[in-house]
């Protein structure tokens, strides 16, 4: 079965069971600072996990685009992927086990014709937070798999989420095909180890919400959650044992053959030709939504994404530009990528001509810094962390890239010394940059966790001078500055503005702690906090407190992190006001 009609097939089931078919969500999250990229499919649905309405109702289905940076170092074998699409289908409160496993069963072995000899199962065994979950067990044996097909696993098995430090989770159970048969009966685990009994759908029962300081309580509604990867599932079902020889993968490997006039088949070239073509199509997706190549956050993986492909494109003898020609290549698969998805058509110049710039801009001193690079290994046998900035910073190295290339002579990279060389530079340039922030990745948490503070301040700051109408509509932070959206009519006056940022700087003076509990959602409002999404949460919250519990300036309900005292932030600054839509206004401001 090609991946196309796995989507439809899938899509078609759940909506002949009453789900609503939602469009993908961008692949960068909104507002969400703590992750660059959306990992799976209930990442964007995590307010109406939590309990807001959907606007399409309790049962949706969609295909998710993802992407998960963990392991591009590992792309090159025959299954992980950069970006990957996530089949799923979720119940907001409404059905839960007794509906999904049946109809996980029903897939499976009437839609997709897996022989149920051939499916395993996996369920929660139980712990002091869950407890066993013989339900699933019964509903599975009920609907046809056998009971040595069955097997209990622990948590780190069969626990899914959350997807960022806090939030909706649960017990899950997963199923599994054995895709050689043939041989003979396996054990469950010797099979999987062996990467014959994989991995294709989990059903997660998302009842629970972990908060930060890692405990688990019961959520408000049960919900259901699934997963299945559309790469990994067509693979199976063509009886590929390398996910790279389906129909979706075919079109772009042809086109570096073509190029590079080397055989994927040659596996002296298959890797290289493997992180080409992951590399390229997850960069042309990235960039579809909205991202370019920066030094920082979701742009420096973008970045990586893209060098690592050209210094690749050496490996199969490839000198001159080529990463526009296999962009095209992705866009030009109709039936996977050009048809299913409009941005990458929408964007198509955009895409191609910022290959085509880092492309440029790279290759002027790609070769200079792979000769650097071997100069200082032939002179110093290493790279210290010093030098390995220099070639970030003058060459354009990643250094993810340089710790690659010192990794086949064996050796590794001091990466505290990197970091500090790059502190060093960067303190330099910050006092050059009059106020505006120029961290690197490796402080970037810390930005934003005060900016993430600030904007609670700001929110309060608000609602005491503008008066209580005012709510948080939206907000963005990233490490360079806080975008924040709330309801009021008019623009505000230059003196409203200054009011607000003195009154924001005079709590900073203070020195006020940051007070962080978990209670009852219901305790929270009691207590007058703040809360943002719509008119559900959790039954049990975090609240962050801003001065002394009785006598506060900000009180809000929030998933974190924060500062622990306003000692932290440096001077407050409003940067600019603008409209925000109809009765909504916008500030963007910084730490100075
Ligand atoms: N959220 C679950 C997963 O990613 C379905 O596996």
């Amino acid at each position: 079965m090609n991946a196309r009609d796995l989507r439809k097939k899938y899509i078609d089931f759940f909506t002949s069971k009453g789900h609503v078919e939602i469009p993908s969500a961008s692949i960068i999250p909104q507002n969400d600072p703590t992750t660059l990229f959306i990992s799976a499919g209930m990442h964007p649905l995590v307010p109406y996990l939590l309990g807001q309405p959907h606007p399409f109702g309790q049962k949706l289905t969609d295909v998710q685009k993802c992407v998960r940076t963990g392991d591009i170092e590992a792309i090159g074998d025959t299954y992980h992927h950069t970006f990957f699409e996530m089949l799923g289908n979720w119940s907001l409160g409404d059905y839960f086990k007794t509906e999904m496993i049946p109809w996980s069963y029903q897939f499976l072995t009437k839609e997709l014709n897996i022989d149920p000899k051939n499916l395993h199962v996996t369920c929660f065994e139980g712990d002091v937070d869950a407890p066993k979950d013989i339900e699933s067990h019964d509903l599975w044996l009920n609907s046809g798999i056998s009971e040595d097909h069955i097997h209990y696993l622990p948590k780190k098995d069969n626990w899914w989420g959350p997807a960022g430090n806090a939030g909706p989770c649960g017990p899950d159970t997963e199923m599994f095909v054995d895709t050689q048969p043939e041989a003979g009966p396996v054990e469950f685990e010797t099979g999987c180890q062996q990467g014959r009994i994989i991995e294709i759908w989990n059903d997660v029962f998302m009842g629970y919400y972990k908060d930060e300081t890692g405990k688990f309580s019961p959520n408000i509604q049960k919900n259901v959650d699934t997963g299945m990867g559309v790469e990994r599932t067509t693979a199976i079902l063509s009886g590929f044992k390398d996910n790279y020889l389906s129909d979706i993968w075919q079109p772009i490997i042809k086109k570096i053959e073509e190029i590079s006039g080397k055989n994927y088949s040659d596996q002296n070239y298959t890797r290289a030709i493997r992180i080409i073509a992951d590399h390229i199509k997850a960069s042309v997706f990235i960039i579809a939504d909205g991202v370019e190549p920066s030094n920082k956050e979701a742009g420096y993986v973008l970045r990586r994404l893209i060098r690592r492909s050209i210094r690749q494109g050496k490996i199969l003898g490839i000198e001159t530009n080529f990463i526009f020609n296999i962009a095209q290549a992705v866009l030009d698969n109709q039936d996977n990528y050009g048809g299913e998805y409009p941005s990458l058509n929408q964007n198509k110049d955009k895409i191609l001509s910022l290959l085509e710039a880092e492309e440029n801009k790279f290759r002027k001193t790609l070769d200079k810094g792979l000769a650097e690079i071997n100069k200082l290994l032939g002179k110093n046998h290493s790279v210290s962390g010093k030098e390995a900035f220099t070639l970030y910073e003058s060459f354009g190295f990643p250094v993810e890239m340089i710790q690659e290339e010192l990794a086949k002579n064996n050796l590794t990279l001091n990466i505290d010394e990197f970091n500090q060389a790059k502190e060093n530079h960067q303190k330099q340039s910050q006092t050059l940059s009059a106020g505006k922030f120029k961290s690197g990745l490796a402080d970037n948490s810390e930005i934003i966790t005060k900016f993430h503070t600030a904007a609670h301040l700001l929110h309060s700051a608000l609602r005491k001078i503008l008066g209580n109408h005012v709510g948080q509509a939206g907000s963005n932070i990233t490490s360079e500055r806080i975008r924040f959206d709330f309801t009021h009519p008019d623009k505000l006056t230059t003196d409203e503005l200054k009011t607000i940022k003195d009154l924001v700087n005079a709590q900073i003076k203070l020195k006020l702690p940051v007070i962080v509990e978990t209670m009852p959602f219901i305790e929270s409002q009691k207590q007058g906090a703040l809360a943002f999404f719509g008119n559900k949460y959790p039954e049990i919250v975090t609240v962050y407190t801003i001065g002394s519990k009785e006598n506060y300036f900000s009180k809000e309900v929030c998933t974190g992190p924060h500062v622990e005292n306003l000692s932290q932030l440096s001077q407050f600054e409003i940067i600019k006001e603008e409209s925000a839509g109809s009765g909504k206004r916008r500030i963007y401001a910084v730490l100075k």
